[in-house]
């Protein structure tokens, strides 16, 4: 897809339908700069004649004969309501509406879109947006992709054209990695095992030459003593992985390290889970799939910031190499962990992780785990639960999270729940009580960050979609790509 950027409506001759988006008072004052007066009154008369709404979801295709095109006009809800996440939705259903037809090109007002605040986010995020409506898994044939190859933008508001191929670029960028997320994690559990993960990796290595890759292999996690990790993923016949990648473009700046939980499957191991929807388990590696597609976008925009990420990945399988419920394991940092439950995985295969991250000496650690069901029965599936140990990074996830309108909520850490981790026959046992288990697991996290800025994002309830169109969603990119690029 082509992108142009125009500030008049002559770039309308070229188009085959002129989308503008409208609120619900129906008012056009926005895009007055770019349309005609006349122009501008014929419109508002067919909007009154049409009864079209201004819903979110209410759309109208109506032909306007002074300027011989149709235009799609397409609610914005009310004013009151509209944010980023708005703003995604409204795209994303309108352009999906368009796979079903056959139209070539088409320009799209975005003056009413960008109402307020900061011009250039608004419309780095409507670009990827438009971008992410073409993502389906690969599975589907040709007939359901986008046919339109140029997307025309008018607005009144002058950029250069130089700061607008900037935008475009980390817009393409950002919409890439989320794309890569959502691809690796709807890829099914046969195919994306951890040395799956680490050749897609290799892949972003030889196509960007800037990526330096570090994969470490299970004989030199017995070498670094990361006998949690092992635990895990000694019960597959998958090799677990660990697999670094840096992205250092400036010279001693502490990195920002992000770590992705990365179960290829989880089956609960010797703790099996029950067979319902046990299948929702290959998604239990969107955190290493999310921590991929910011590395990606992060390389693909020449991001000058100083980036490492880290994947953790294993396979949790049941068997007669598996650990069992009472296994007291070592960890990398020296705490022995009595394994209580061997479906408590994900915190064993990040504790080691995060212990091998502290060599970069991070600015800030932040860890993204489709850690609990219990953070899914807690927040439901809109925002991703944040636990941090220190408020000033807690405040500035919460901020990109509003910002990209990929949410988090932040649960407490108080010290009774460390209590809850106590055990007579190591330093600490892999679960707590039965209430309150996202804050209990993020507990057993903090117990291996010490006096590092950490912050953990549990995306269990986030990171996929649910129903027939079920499928990986591609958080928490947006968010991660937006709290590195401002801080
Ligand atoms: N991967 C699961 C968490 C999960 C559950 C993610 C549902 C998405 C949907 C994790 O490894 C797990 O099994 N957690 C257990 C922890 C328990 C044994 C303390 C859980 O949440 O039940
Ligand atoms: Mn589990
Ligand atoms: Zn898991």
């Amino acid at each position: 897809m082509k992108y142009k950027y125009s500030n008049d409506q002559k770039s309308l001759n070229k188009c085959d339908v002129h989308l503008i988006g409208v609120f619900t008072d129906k008012k056009l004052s926005c895009i007055e700069g770019v349309f005609s007066r006349e122009i501008l009154d014929n419109i508002k008369r067919i909007i009154k004649t049409c009864n079209f709404t201004g819903k979110n979801g209410d759309h109208r295709t109506i032909d306007d004969f002074q300027i011989k095109k149709q235009i799609l006009l397409f609610g914005l809800g009310e004013k009151k309501k509209y944010g980023p996440l708005v703003i995604k939705k409204t795209i994303l259903q309108i352009f999906k509406k368009l796979i079903q037809t056959n139209l070539s090109s088409v320009s799209i007002n975005v003056d009413n879109l960008i109402s307020s605040g900061n011009n250039e986010v608004t419309l780095e995020m409507i670009i990827s947006s438009i971008e992410n409506s073409k993502y389906t898994y690969k599975f589907k044939d040709e007939k359901n992709q986008l046919k339109i190859k140029t997307v025309s933008i008018l607005s009144k508001k002058k950029i250069s054209s130089k700061r607008f191929s900037e935008i475009l670029k980390s817009s393409l960028a950002i919409s890439s990695g989320i794309s890569l997320a959502k691809e690796l994690g709807n890829t099914p559990p046969n195919i994306c095992t951890p040395t799956f993960l680490a050749s897609s990796i290799k892949k972003l290595k030889s196509k960007y030459k800037s990526l330096k890759v570090k994969i470490i292999d299970e004989p030199e996690m017995k070498r670094l003593g990361m006998g949690a990790f092992l635990s895990v993923s000694k019960g597959s016949k998958q090799p677990g992985k660990i697999v670094i990648m840096e992205h250092m473009p400036i010279k001693s700046q502490e990195p920002i390290v992000i770590v992705g939980k990365g179960i290829t499957f989880d089956t609960g191991g010797i703790s099996l889970k029950p067979s319902p929807n046990m299948d929702e388990m290959k998604y239990d590696m969107s955190g290493a799939g999310s921590v991929i597609g910011v590395m990606k976008a992060c390389v693909e925009m020449n991001l000058k910031k100083n980036v490492v990420g880290v994947i953790t990945s294993a396979e949790n399988m049941p068997g007669s190499q598996a650990s069992r419920p009472g296994d007291v394991v070592q960890t990398m940092s020296g705490l022995k962990v009595e394994i209580l439950n061997t479906d408590a995985e994900g915190r064993l295969v990040l504790c080691d992780a995060i212990t091998y991250a502290k060599k970069y000496k991070p600015k800030y650690l932040i860890d993204v785990a489709t850690l609990t069901g219990a953070c899914l029965v807690g927040l439901g599936k809109y925002p991703s639960g944040l636990f941090s140990n220190n408020q000033t990074l807690a405040n500035k996830i919460k901020s990109s999270g509003d910002k990209t309108g990929d949410r988090v909520w932040q649960l407490p850490l108080y010290d009774d729940y460390f209590d809850e981790l106590k055990t007579n026959f190591a330093d600490i046992q892999n679960i707590g009580g039965r209430y309150g288990g996202a804050i209990t697991a993020a507990a057993f996290l903090a117990k291996f960050t010490q006096d590092i800025k950490w912050a953990h994002l549990d995306i269990a309830g986030t990171a996929w979609e649910v129903g027939p169109g079920k499928g990986s969603t591609g958080r928490p990119v947006d968010l991660l790509i937006d709290f590195i690029r401002s801080n």
